[in-house]
């Protein structure tokens, strides 16, 4: 068991350097467009100012080239932090270095520091000791709550929890918690759901299903690759050439333990201008969506599940044209009766776009980092972080 920031003891005063996860989607004006990913880390702020804790947070946002870029500075959620805590958070334009130290120094028991973004600083993504000794510079205590980044062997992620005493937070931990419990004690039927455009990462991610899934239902464009491992044509639609040794591996496996594996039985394509629905397709077709005969066969498993999980959408549902499936899908698994887990960015913006985000089980912050726990995998945030 990880050490958790309730076995932290004397906050009181203390620096404590809260890694969160903010990155959010910003529209060109700066305002947020989804906060889901601030408003699950205040009640580990909350506790923490609580405590008298001087709170030293930082985070990333995007993929900025080591170097400062206006358009990703962490300014808007500082403005959001300001009014979730009024007149307790500052914000610091470095992100470590002397002016930070400065802005550190500065703070009372139970106020609030947000660092610039984290990856502004060159060496952070390389896990670079320079960074980690500036990082450490700034707090006595370590607390990582980034669930979202935790596959990430970055200085603000890892290297910082190599030197400082640390702990998880209350979000990594439910995260955990919720794909631990999911996997070790499974209810059934277990419905996963795949989908998503690329194969290639979730070959071992249904490999570590099977064992405990009762029906693997496979859409995206991940599903044409299992198609031809069947033997059928998918006329131009992608297909991975070197993983279909690998899907026919796990069609074959699913037979012998007796699992179901689902895949569309009908499509919406695109035939070179012109939008067709077909049960096979052949020729210069390019499936990008399951049609109306695999909805009603999807949605009947989804259905009756008692446990489900889902990554990734079954269509190209950024196309209107191609997001019907996806969005069906979406509203089958929040009716379903059943304790559902959406991860993976796509899949969760699918199920908040169809209005059902609150009859799920639980919408998980991470993408990749949610599709490395379904794989079995161990996160290296998470990893460094001592045991109890
Ligand atoms: C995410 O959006 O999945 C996390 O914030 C990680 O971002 P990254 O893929 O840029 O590391």
């Amino acid at each position: 068991m990880k050490k958790t920031i309730r076995d932290l003891k004397d906050l009181k005063g203390k620096r404590v350097l809260l890694r969160c996860d903010f990155n959010v989607p910003l529209d060109n004006y700066g305002d947020i467009l989804d906060d889901t990913r601030i408003s699950a880390e205040i009640p580990t702020i909350k506790y923490l100012v609580d405590k008298g804790a001087r709170v030293v947070v930082c985070s990333h946002l995007g993929r900025p080239k080591s170097s400062y870029d206006k358009y990703l500075s962490l300014f808007p959620v500082a403005v959001y932090l300001m009014k979730a805590f009024p007149n307790k958070v500052k914000f610091s334009r470095a992100s470590a270095g002397p002016d930070a130290e400065a802005e550190v120094e500065k703070l009372k028991d139970g106020e609030i520091l947000l660092l610039e973004n984290v990856r502004f600083l060159e060496g952070e993504e390389k896990n670079n000791p320079k960074v980690v000794q500036e990082l450490c510079k700034l707090a006595d205590i370590y607390v990582n709550d980034a669930f979202g980044v935790c596959h990430r062997k970055h200085a603000s992620t890892y290297g910082v929890a190599v030197k400082l005493p640390n702990a998880i937070g209350f979000l990594v931990e439910k995260e955990i918690g919720v794909f631990e419990k999911a996997f070790k004690s499974p209810k059934h039927p277990f419905v996963a759901i795949f989908g998503g455009a690329k194969v290639d990462d979730k070959i071992s991610l249904i490999n570590n299903v099977m064992d405990k899934a009762d029906t693997i239902i496979i859409g995206g464009g991940m599903a044409y690759t299992f198609l031809q491992a069947q033997g059928q044509d998918v006329g131009k639609s992608i297909v991975s050439l070197e993983q279909v040794g690998d899907a026919k591996k796990v069609l074959e496996l699913a037979k012998e333990k007796d699992i179901k594996i689902l895949l569309p039985v009908d499509h919406v394509a695109l035939d070179g201008t012109k939008v067709v629905k077909t049960k096979s397709l052949c020729g210069e077709m390019v499936g990008l969506d399951i049609g109306n005969a695999t909805i009603k066969m999807f949605t009947k498993e989804i259905l009756g599940a008692k446990q489900i999980m889902w990554n990734g959408p079954v269509g190209k549902y950024e196309d209107s044209r191609f997001k019907k499936g996806t969005m069906k899908i979406a509203k089958a698994v929040s009716k379903a009766k059943a304790y559902s887990i959406v991860g993976g960015g796509d899949s969760v913006s699918a199920i908040k776009a169809s209005g059902c985000a609150n009859k799920i089980g639980h919408l998980s912050t991470g993408g990749g980092a949610s599709l490395k726990l379904m794989e079995g995998k161990p996160l290296p945030a998470i990893e460094i972080i001592d045991n109890k």
